[in-house]
């Protein structure tokens, strides 16, 4: 009986001194496995008397089951203390600062058709959306441009098959709006990309953009296509701005016109913007040719149009300043960056 009161006694000696889980596990191992300390004293038993038995098998169960719920104490706290510890070392410090990601901005040439359609819409115009591969059909004929016609030699640009091409020009969105308007009025514009063999200097490009603008209603004069190209200029470029028509040719209207704007920069006095001239051509214009309005199904005695096309690489230059067309391609995220300023009056 002594000796199992000391083996216990010396147990939770042991168990004291224990400091890591690994340690406890051995003191477990030590005393209670089958060949442990307290479980070999088992095999005293055949020397002892029934009677004798019986208190000591309940000796050394007592010790062994206070030794075991000792040890489990142990390994409760120390399994907390371990978790408490791995917390601590995992906090996450808000302070710290973070990976910054890189933000893209608006390439300037988006941010000028944002503003263009913005302006119509507040006019009334809706948003149309064209095609750029087209058939020779809308690009051309029904723009009163039939095969042989010379302003074809302008606008040559890559084709597809005889009758399929890049479109050279937005016009051709005019036909096709017309096709499903079918005699009814239209105001629209139509923003997009279009293609011509033309790179010769820093101002052209194989690749540009315009936008296409085409009214069609029942007493559409000239006078209204002036008022509205001029508050277009007013509000893209500056509240003084004044436009003038030059005459001009253009297969598809009649007349036709260039429209200038005067130089917001130096208004109208002479400046390197405007090439001392005080004025900036911008877009072509005109009255939709009676042939275009017959080809399509409008009756020119009844109903007449103006129709307009705008070079949004030209008009997002001049507002900020860009000295060569390719800058709108290259996607160099330092200059996309410098544009978000207007150009103050
Ligand atoms: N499509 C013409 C061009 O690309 C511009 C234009 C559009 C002229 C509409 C008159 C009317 O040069």
């Amino acid at each position: 009986m002594e000796e199992i009161q000391k083996i216990l006694e010396n147990s939770l000696i042991e168990l004291e001194k224990a400091s890591s889980i690994s340690d406890v596990v051995a003191v477990k191992n030590l005393y209670l496995s089958k060949k442990g300390k307290l479980s070999v004293l088992m095999n005293k038993m055949r020397d002892l008397s029934i009677e004798e038995r019986k208190t000591f098998g309940k000796e050394i169960n007592d010790a062994k089951i206070t030794l075991e719920s000792r040890i489990n104490e142990k390994l409760d706290k120390l399994n907390k203390e371990k978790l408490l510890e791995e917390l601590n070392n995992e906090t996450i410090d808000i302070t710290l600062p973070g990976n910054s990601l890189n933000s893209g901005e608006k390439n300037p040439f988006y941010k000028i058709i944002d503003e263009i359609e913005e302006i119509f819409i507040g006019m009334g115009y809706t948003v149309e959306k064209g095609s750029e591969v087209d058939k020779d059909h809308y690009v051309f004929e029904l723009l009163n441009i039939p095969k042989d016609h010379p302003a074809r030699d302008m606008q040559d640009t890559l084709y597809i098959d005889n009758e399929t091409l890049l479109r050279s020009h937005t016009s051709a969105v005019q036909a096709h709006v017309m096709e499903k308007a079918n005699g009814k009025p239209i105001k629209i514009i139509c923003p997009g990309k279009t293609y011509r063999r033309d790179d010769d200097d820093m101002t052209h490009s194989h690749q540009f953009a315009q936008v296409e603008g085409l009214v069609i209603d029942k007493n559409i004069n000239m006078g209204n296509l002036k008022a509205t190209l001029e508050l277009f200029a007013r509000k893209m470029f500056s509240k003084n701005s004044e436009i003038r028509f030059r005459s001009s040719y253009f297969p598809f209207t009649e007349p036709s016109v260039e429209v200038d704007v005067s130089c917001f920069n130096c208004h109208g006095k002479g400046c390197n913007v405007c090439k001392n001239s005080g004025w900036i051509e911008i877009l072509g214009a005109g009255m939709v040719h009676p042939n275009v309005l017959k080809m399509s199904g409008y009756n020119p005695d009844i109903y007449s149009g103006f129709a307009f096309g705008i070079g949004i690489e030209r008009v997002a230059m001049l507002r900020y300043g860009i000295d060569d067309i390719r800058r709108f391609y290259q996607n160099d995220i330092r200059f996309i960056k410098e544009f978000n300023k207007k150009v103050e009056d």
